[in-house]
């Protein structure tokens, strides 16, 4: 039976893979799941397999070495899915230093446990022993000619503190790649949408605003353009590149589906019109005129794109879900999930939307 350590699997992404995994292989593999449950770790996400014989959560900070090189003694850990990061731009830009200390810092201290559990003297590794530092495409920067996509011979251009942190984990991976031959993979993916995901970031962020009558605020002129996969395919290139990638080789992750700001916002305003019924107390307070244009990002890449060749042609992965039907599935999930958003938008949330809003 493979054991899998996910770190940060109480995040958003982190969470909807562990769902993945366990939707696909059951009780043929153990997930052992490590957060520090910052504010952005939700136990609530992992409710219903929190009872699996085949499913452990621990509390622990990827920070701390002694923390986590217990977990390694105690386990014997086949495949490590790093996904633990602090991971809002925003963020990034009011606080750089946490992004540091978490995702480079951190990062290492996950490498140096896996190369201690994982290296034979001679220098080689135990057998079927795998590390995937989990990604994003916002290290390459930003691309200027519309016909320009993000490979992985790209160059890193990191502009805000989070993706330079990211690009740092990421050389961080491959110099042990390069330097112990440590068995590892990176994937860099764009920008993720469906359930869980934190209501600081775009789209949960207008979903909820849009039903509780706040504004809508969208940054600069509303043009710059994401690439949205929906995250259950990207959970689906996690597990084909751990489980079948070439070792130490990077792979980008993208549905080709590529949208400006502003059309996110207008498309879940009238989703959320077409889906809500007539009686629905929410439905009054949707409305476009709450879209309100306000000062843009400090740094704001204007666009990302990903070329996603390298993992369709070797791994053969395809994204399964549309735009247009995982947006729905999403703002669906929103809706029938009122009590999740209540619990994560009170408190601290509020305190973090007033500043960044100043509202
Ligand atoms: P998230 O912010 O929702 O979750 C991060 C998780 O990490 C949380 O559960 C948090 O408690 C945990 N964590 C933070 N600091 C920790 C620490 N010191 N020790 C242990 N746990 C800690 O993030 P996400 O959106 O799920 O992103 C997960 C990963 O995927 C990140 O590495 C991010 O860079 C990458 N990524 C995200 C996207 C996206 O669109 N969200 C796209 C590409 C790549
Ligand atoms: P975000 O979800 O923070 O992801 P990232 O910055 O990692 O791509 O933002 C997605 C895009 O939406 C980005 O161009 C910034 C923009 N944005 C807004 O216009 N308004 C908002 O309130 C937020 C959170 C983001």
């Amino acid at each position: 039976m493979i054991t899998y350590l996910v770190t940060g699997g109480a995040g958003f992404i982190g969470s909807n893979f562990i769902h993945y995994m366990f939707e696909k292989y059951g009780d043929d593999i153990r997930i052992i799941n490590v957060d520090a449950l910052t504010y952005a770790g939700n136990p609530e996400n992992l409710k219903s397999v929190a009872g699996r014989e085949n499913y452990s959560f621990i509390k622990a900070d990827i920070r701390n070495s002694d923390e986590i090189n217990k977990i390694f003694a105690e386990n014997d850990i086949d495949r490590v899915v790093h996904f633990a990061a602090e991971s809002h731009v925003d963020r990034s830009i009011k606080n750089p230093g946490i992004f540091v200390e978490t995702n480079v810092l951190g990062t290492c201290v996950m490498l140096n446990a896996a190369r201690a559990a994982w290296e034979n003297e001679d220098g080689s590794y135990k057998e079927g022993k795998k590390f995937l530092h989990v990604s994003t495409d916002e290290v390459y920067g930003s691309l200027s000619d519309p016909k320009d996509y993000f490979y992985e011979t790209t160059p890193y251009s990191p502009h805000s503190p989070y993706s330079a942190s990211k690009a740092s984990s990421d050389m961080l991976v491959k110099s042990y790649v390069d330097t112990y031959h440590f068995p590892a993979n990176i994937t860099n993916c764009s920008n993720n949408y469906g359930p869980y995901q934190f209501p600081e970031k775009l789209i949960p962020l207008m979903i909820n605003n849009a039903l509780t009558g706040k504004k809508m605020p969208v940054y600069g002129d509303g043009k710059n353009v994401r690439d949205w996969l929906y995250v259950a395919d990207h959970c689906k290139g996690i597990d084909m590149v751990i489980n079948k990638g070439r070792m130490g080789e990077t792979y980008n992750i993208g549905g080709h589906n590529e949208k400006q700001n502003i059309d996110i916002v207008n498309i879940i305003i009238d989703t959320l019109l077409e889906i809500l019924p007539e009686d629905d107390e929410r439905r009054k307070n949707v409305s476009k005129e709450l879209i309100t244009y306000v000062e843009d990002r400090k740094g704001h890449d204007r666009r990302y794109a990903i070329a996603p060749d390298k993992i369709k042609s070797e791994l053969g992965w395809e994204p399964d879900t549309k735009f247009e039907d995982g947006i729905k599935k999403t703002i669906k999930w929103y809706l029938e999930n009122e009590e999740w958003f209540k619990n994560v938008t009170s408190g601290d949330y509020l305190k973090y939307y007033e500043k960044m809003y100043k509202v």
